[in-house]
């Protein structure tokens, strides 16, 4: 009986820890598996969070087989190239009202960053208000409230500390008051769940009030991502993405940035992965397009092209390479030609006409949103992920997707402000996630990695240049030439590695 128990309760744990629900005889079935670890996250790899008894069964059965093929190795097989993309309409717009290109209208004073956070919070405050489990009160209105009484309030994180006592305490504000709000020592699981608070956070608390302006947490809250199934295209066609080709550096990828162009004009490759490139209709590329000049110190030695026009000539031929019947998506990073701070507007048309005048390559902002297919997509470099990894112990830069949910949790792409990353304050805040993403690409960290998050998925891209001095010196390692396509009428990822077949 005892051991049922703890088997349940383990299964239990370990799928609500990768926020997956058991439906029905689904821990029935769990429970009959040899590995059910295994069978777990061989169904959240295929994007199901939601578990049925068949499901378990089903795949239960093919992971207990014996397995008797090895994954055919790349091979060349001549025959035409017939993309099924090329036959199909596009369906992509930009949702212009989300990008900061041409709307950029700050003026850099004091009032334009008190604006920004009064919007931020009065946006993400409205999020948590509509949270059934939450009934805040304004913090004015707490002086009001009887010692040990339960209340509940929102509030943006100014100050976080340990006390002397060894207890966390942070302050918290609206617009009108601000008051402390404790996390007691002993009480370990709220503990935890409060490592995740950063300043500038907007939070919920739930709690009893316990001084004249402190209060005795007991639940934490952010404004999140509602629970929602994935939602799948009509059309079967899929969604590639790439990010960080840095041309111009000497460390730059080409052989294998060419193997990519060949893989995706279906000259390469067995005849079922030429097939899956032929259904690639949106190809997302979420920047550090080029590496720039003068970005870090000593970087012009790093640099076999020293000229920014002759860095995107270069950077277009490439990107012209791509069959015409996909549509691109083009965002900046820190190391094109824009500002380095968020949000940035779009690569401007002097450095890319070429590409400009092509019917199928759109230039958009960092953050910027698209419907493709009638899912939402959202787009980011993701520069100020580094802040958030560097201030949360729990998260590493070989996991990015980890904090790319963070923020998906905080709905928010502005970490905190006044660390290394900087922001423009624009009179509207382009940085909050305003809408549920199904499909979030990012760049940046150079290193891969895919989460799925509440119906959200999150694609983390590698890079298209080598380990560069820095990065050694970080001890980070990047995964360069990795390409998620993401079948959209399934949802199911496959990620293709043009490094590994070297020689092939
Ligand atoms: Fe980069």
């Amino acid at each position: 009986m005892e051991i049922t128990e703890t088997l349940e309760k383990e299964i239990l744990g370990f799928a609500s820890g990768k926020n997956i629900l058991l439906q029905g005889k689904a821990l029935e079935a769990l429970k009959a598996c040899k590995d059910f670890k295994a069978v777990i996250e061989s169904l959240e790899a295929e994007n199901k969070f939601i578990l049925s008894k068949e499901l378990v069964e089903e795949k239960s059965k093919v992971l207990e087989a014996p397995k008797c093929e090895l994954e055919p190795k790349v091979v060349v097989e001549k025959s035409s190239f017939l993309p099924r993309a090329k036959e199909l309409n596009s369906n992509l717009k930009i949702l212009k009202e989300f990008d900061v290109t041409n709307q950029s209208c700050c003026e850099g004073k004091a009032e334009d960053f008190k604006n920004l956070f009064r919007n931020k919070f009065k946006f993400l405050s409205g999020m948590l208000k509509r949270r059934h489990t939450l009934s805040p009160k304004p913090i004015k209105r707490f002086k009001g409230v009887v010692k040990n009484e339960k209340l509940d309030l929102i509030g943006m994180v100014y100050k976080k500390w340990i006390t002397k006592n060894r207890n966390l305490a942070f302050q918290i504000e609206d617009l009108e008051a601000s008051c402390i709000v404790l996390v007691m020592k002993n009480d370990e699981a709220l503990g935890k769940l409060a490592e995740h608070v950063m300043l500038d956070d907007v939070i919920g608390v739930k709690g009893i009030k316990w001084g004249e302006d402190l209060v005795i947490a007991k639940d934490l809250l952010w404004p999140e991502l509602p629970m929602r199934q994935q939602k799948c295209s009509e059309e079967k066609v899929s969604i590639a993405s790439i990010s960080d080709l840095h041309v111009g550096s000497k460390l730059f990828l080409e052989k294998e940035f060419y193997r990519f162009l060949d893989w995706i004009n279906g000259r390469i490759g067995p005849r079922k992965e030429r097939a899956q490139a032929g259904n690639i209709k949106y190809l997302m590329v979420v920047g550090d397009n080029v590496d720039g000049i003068g970005i870090y110190p000593k970087q012009f030695d790093e640099l076999n092209i020293r000229d920014i026009d002759k860095q995107y000539e270069a950077f277009s031929k490439l990107i012209m390479q791509i069959p015409e019947y996909i549509e691109i998506v083009i965002t900046p990073g820190q190391h094109d030609a824009v500002r380095w701070a968020d949000p940035q507007p779009a690569i401007p048309k002097q450095f890319v006409k070429e590409l400009s005048e092509m019917g199928n390559v759109h230039f958009v902002g960092s953050p910027s949103w698209l419907e493709v297919e009638n899912l939402k997509v959202l787009l980011w470099h993701g520069g100020a992920l580094h802040d958030l990894i560097s201030n949360m112990s729990f998260l590493d830069s070989t996991h990015p997707q980890n904090a790319t949910v963070e923020l998906l949790k905080k709905r928010d792409l502005m970490p905190a402000y006044g660390l290394r990353y900087p922001y423009v304050p624009e009179k509207k805040d382009f940085m909050v996630i305003r809408e549920e993403p199904d499909l979030v690409f990012i760049g940046d960290m150079h290193h891969h990695g895919i989460a799925n998050y509440r119906g959200t998925t999150v694609i983390h891209n590698g890079t298209w240049q080598s380990r560069t001095d820095y990065q050694i010196k970080l001890g980070h390692t990047p995964t360069p030439g990795v390409v998620p396509v993401i079948d959209l009428h399934t949802r199911k990822i496959s990620q293709k590695n043009f490094i590994e077949e070297e020689g092939e």
